[in-house]
């Protein structure tokens, strides 16, 4: 109201609007919700999702990225969770329920000081100053891994594939993983890097996960162009061309008199002996195998399966460049760079049919940059689940090829950093050490929720628990599932990267300070019922 007692219109009608702490409570508790929701999936006795789509499409998976990305989330609170469960994802590519469950426990947390009339701000800053302290503890915590540790890093990719369901099979996976990384990590300015976009993955319906393989070179989507090219070539000296082996065509409409029948037929055999000379020029370069970008002409495909050359035609570009990475050769632009200088090189390129389908594999390349994974399985379910893990198992080994540092799974890492927060907090004093040691119990709840999703009394583990970490020696007690017990988790060779960790310390935080922050919600018009301010439902 104006002065005047006119009344002053901020908002379009409509409109909705929460303020103060009804906007924050409400956030917290779309907040919870999720983080119930996804808690059920942690560790490796956690369940499974079954996510039915609006066309019907089934998605059945642990995966929590893949989770919060097809809950089709509308809460905006929930939405920020979403959106650090996907940070996290595309950062380090394992630790996407952990972001959630802590974020949600931090959350839930701070809603027991608010009750307690500690001021959101305060809430807060104790919980940087807890983060910061955290990724500290984790810095030095941290076991060191070389990239030449290979039992180290299947370690690595057992347990991030252990808590999905290909936990069957997952040692075969694991080793694929762990060999594909690293036959493409190299080293640059002294630090070791490895690029997992340079390892593709293929998946095919069929077989079993057991049969899934790893190609020491490329597995190239179109198949061989022609019917009577050769199926195999060992020994393959490989052109890759990123022009056509077509006649050019005028860009505009030319006019051609020809008035005699052999005037038309030196027409054509011009156009075919372009044709051939062009065929001619790879078979001298010494290529019994193309690969083109582009298209080839079906008179110059038939010219090349007499020279006995293979030749696949319209690869797409990313592949093109992995098979330069794999085989060593130049991608030509122009039909008179071909030379035998510009030739890659693998032990054998053939077609392989899966039903229908085929697929040209490029084998055994000479210490290839680049290389492919076919995963199989018994349905597309099995073979979509086993691509997102096996994903989680590269990026885990590829964080700890590039950091080399290691901590203990099984919660024996959070139960160590919660152990060291408190202490912390002791020293801080004030209303802050309220909120680190608020922190240091959200960490706690990844222990907590593993032996819950494991059938264990999550009560007596957490107390069991924190009485073999006030011994400074047992830093690395977590919990044994199987046998319910407390123990060291790098005997159990239990081992995850120090990265994930950290990352998920820094998304969860992030994620739970800005919705603290928050004590106005304001909802556009049109908006469904249940956004923003009004309470989600569950
Ligand atoms: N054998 C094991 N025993 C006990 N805990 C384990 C074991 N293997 C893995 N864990 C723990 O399980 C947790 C990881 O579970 P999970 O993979 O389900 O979730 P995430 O990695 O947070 O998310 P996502 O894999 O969905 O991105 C980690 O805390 C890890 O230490
Ligand atoms: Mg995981």
């Amino acid at each position: 109201m104006s002065a005047q007692g006119i009344p002053v219109m901020i908002l379009r009608e409509g409109s909705q609007r929460t303020t103060g702490k009804e906007a924050l409570r409400n956030n917290i508790l779309a907040a919870k919700v999720i983080t119930e929701t996804i808690k059920t999936t942690l560790g490796p006795q956690g369940m499974d999702k079954m996510l039915v789509a609006g066309m019907g499409d089934i998605v059945i998976t642990n995966d929590g990225a893949t989770i919060m990305k097809q809950m089709d989330v509308q809460h905006p609170a929930g939405k920020m969770l979403v959106e650090a469960a996907k940070t996290q994802d595309s950062e380090v590519g394992d630790g996407t329920t952990t972001v959630v469950v802590l974020a949600g426990e931090l959350l839930t947390n701070a809603e027991k000081l608010l009750n307690q009339e500690v001021h959101p701000t305060v809430i807060t800053e104790g919980y940087k100053k807890a983060s910061e302290k955290a990724l500290e503890i984790i810095e030095k915590m941290s076991i060191g891994v070389r990239p030449s540790d290979e039992k180290m890093l299947n370690q690595i990719a057992m347990t991030t594939m252990s808590t999905k369901a290909t936990a069957g099979t997952s040692e075969h996976l694991a080793t694929l993983a762990t060999q594909a990384i690293r036959q493409v990590m190299e080293e640059r300015d002294g630090k070791m890097t490895a690029d997992i976009n340079q390892i593709k993955v293929v998946k095919k319906k069929g077989e079993s996960m057991g049969q899934s393989e790893l190609v020491r070179g490329v597995i190239v989507d179109p198949p061989v162009s022609h019917p009577q090219m050769p199926k195999q070539v060992r020994n393959a000296k490989i052109v890759l061309l990123n022009v056509k082996i077509e006649v050019d065509k005028t860009e505009f409409d030319a006019k051609i008199n020809i008035t005699s029948p052999d005037q038309m037929k030196s027409f054509l055999h011009e156009e075919e002996s372009m044709l051939q000379e062009m065929t001619e020029k790879i078979a001298r370069s010494g290529a019994n195998v193309i690969f083109c970008e582009k298209g080839i002409d079906d008179t110059a495909l038939h010219f090349l399966a007499k020279k006995n050359i293979m030749a696949v035609k319209s690869v797409s570009t990313g592949d093109m460049e992995k098979l330069a990475k794999a085989t060593g050769a130049t991608i030509q632009a122009s039909m008179k760079e071909v030379s035998p200088a510009g030739l890659g090189e693998a032990k054998l390129v053939e077609e392989v049919k899966f039903g229908n389908d085929k697929r040209v594999y490029v084998r055994d390349c000479k210490n290839p940059h680049s290389v492919s994974v076919m995963i199989r399985g018994g349905s597309d379910h099995v073979v979509d689940e086993a691509e997102r893990s096996f994903h989680d198992a590269v990026c885990a080994v590829r964080n700890v090829i590039e950091d080399g540092k290691v901590v203990a799974g099984g919660g024996a890492a959070e139960a160590e950093i919660a152990k060291q927060l408190h202490e912390y907090a002791v020293k801080q004093g004030g209303r802050e050490q309220l909120a680190i040691e608020a922190y240091a119990e959200a960490l706690e709840s990844i222990p907590l929720t593993i032996a819950e999703n494991g059938g264990l009394d999550p009560i007596d583990v957490i107390a069991d628990l924190r009485s073999k970490h006030a011994n400074p020696e047992n830093k690395w007690f977590g919990i044994q599932v199987e046998s319910g017990k407390v123990t060291d988790m790098v005997e159990q060779k239990v081992v995850e990267p120090s990265r994930v960790k950290q990352q998920a310390v820094k998304s969860a935080t992030e994620a739970a300070c800005m919705l603290l922050r928050i004590d106005d919600v304001l909802t556009a018009k049109g908006m469904k019922e249940g956004l923003g301010g009004t309470t989600p439902k569950p």
